[in-house]
């Protein structure tokens, strides 16, 4: 039984109480938040994969994933309503569904968070060496991609990856965080650059590129959706804030719902723009497809400030994944779940120093080893696991818990976790084998580390 103990429901909500976080975000704040977690890799770089597996359709492919996600969104907002203490839902699935589901929540979400931060540092090396090129400066071509990552190309590390990921631990580990002006500003730089694409290239679209729509059937265009997924990862950062929100009953369905619609709307306008601008397959092996089109398109000025503004907002999508893969280590640890050491907090910085370092230094040589496709499947895979996990848990709360206060309750249940728990399962099952296999050997080395460690020394026993 074990297994399934929980942390105290109780205890927990004392502790939100007395964390005392301010109230003062509204339903706009929120759709901010959303929209500059989310906007980053995916459609500055997966884009080029997804033209490639679906064709033109890729716009269809888009809005699979965004259906999925709102769905996902709205059950996972209840869960992370019903007990706001600052955290992931690791924490909370601790006190609702027991340890054993806990720790798989939080053995899933390092997957998310710490390959996350490596793919958006290997998108963003790829816009980085597109603006350099710009100044005619290139890099040694063995420096500049993964093994195996341009088929036919000798490449060996990715080094501006590398570096990126070093630059960005230095930031967090001495506790820089994103501040609200930042992520603004960040905002602002890439929907411009977004909008730019649009406006720009919608000028130099030839009709005849979108057809034929769909090159490979709707396999094409749900393998398409599946990993276009990645593209709108970050907006489980507005349920996050749940805790923060002036209004959340109105607020937190309004910021998730506008944050995912305003990047599905954009989103299907820049796969448009660049399948009609350039035939889809001549996006094989292209590391910044968005600014390629508009190269190809004749407009070199235009590429490079998309280059440039790629290359600001991505900073800040490793800085939120870098943050939240160490604030989940760190609760991890300090459960008992993982070693001590890992939750040490800095002395001056006020920061889990080494975890920081040790995750950075990790995920910084993955980015620079491993390709950006295979990456982002893996992250897609945990994630979608974990949100079919939260997303059974609401039902499974409104049964056992129906008395917790719940900052945000889902609409519609029990079809809409439902729904959400079948459109997960349904992009799952549109991923690679290769992706279940590295999943699955992900989740036993998970269950080895648990029952072989994590159990015996779980705080829970004391
Ligand atoms: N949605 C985020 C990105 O595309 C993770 O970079």
């Amino acid at each position: 039984m074990s297994l399934f103990r929980k942390k105290s429901v109780e205890h927990m909500l004392a502790g939100a109480r007395n964390a005392g976080l301010k109230k003062a975000l509204g339903a706009l704040d929120l759709t901010f938040l959303g929209v500059g977690a989310i906007i980053g890799t995916g459609i500055f770089v997966l884009t080029g994969t997804g033209a490639v597996q679906a064709g033109p359709a890729l716009m269809i492919s888009f809005l699979v994933a965004a259906v999925a996600c709102g769905f996902a969104a709205l059950a996972y907002a209840e869960f992370a309503s019903t007990i706001p203490v600052a955290g992931s839902i690791y924490t909370y699935s601790y006190a609702t569904l027991g340890e054993l589901a806990a720790w798989i929540i939080g053995w899933d979400l390092m997957l998310e968070y710490g390959l996350a931060t490596s793919a958006v540092s290997v998108g963003w090396s790829g816009y980085l060496q597109s603006l350099l090129a710009g100044f005619g400066i290139s890099l040694p071509v063995a420096l500049t991609a993964a093994p195996g990552a341009v088929p036919g190309v000798a490449t060996l590390f990715n080094l501006p990856a590398f570096l990126v990921m070093m630059a960005i631990t230095t930031l967090l580990s001495i506790g820089v965080r994103e501040s609200t002006r930042i992520n603004n500003v960040m905002v602002a730089i890439k929907v411009t650059v977004v909008l730019l694409v649009i406006g720009v290239g919608v000028f130099h679209v030839t009709p005849a590129n979108w057809h034929p729509f769909m090159p490979n059937g709707w396999n094409g265009v749900f393998g398409a959706a599946a990993v276009m997924f990645f593209a709108f990862i970050g907006f489980d950062s507005v349920s996050s804030a749940a805790e923060e929100v002036r209004d959340p009953k109105r607020d937190l369905p309004i910021g998730i719902i506008a944050s995912l619609g305003v990047c599905a709307v954009l989103y299907v306008a820049v796969a448009a723009v660049v399948t009609g601008i350039v035939p889809s397959a001549q996006f094989a092996n292209i590391s910044h497809p968005v600014s390629y089109a508009l190269q190809v398109a004749g407009q070199k000025w235009v590429a490079g400030f998309i280059d440039l503004g790629a290359v600001l907002g991505m900073l800040t999508v490793i800085l939120v994944m870098g943050y939240g893969q160490t604030r989940v280590i760190f609760a991890m640890s300090r459960d008992g779940l993982l070693p001590a050491a890992l939750s040490k907090v800095h002395p001056k910085f006020a920061t889990p120093f080494l975890t920081t370092w040790i995750v950075g230094i990790f995920f910084g040589l993955i980015g620079a080893l491993v390709p950006l496709n295979v990456l982002a499947e893996l992250i897609n895979i945990g994630t979608l696991a974990a949100f079919s996990m939260v997303s059974v848990a609401v039902l499974v709360l409104r049964r056992t818990h129906p008395e917790l206060p719940r900052a945000f309750r889902c609409p519609g249940v029990p079809v809409v976790p439902v729904l959400a728990v079948a459109s997960c399962l349904f992009l799952m099952i549109n991923l690679q084998a290769i992706t279940w296999i590295a999943f699955v050997v992900w989740l036993v080395i998970g269950m080895v580390i648990y029952f072989g460690y994590s159990r015996k020394r779980s705080k829970l026993n004391h």
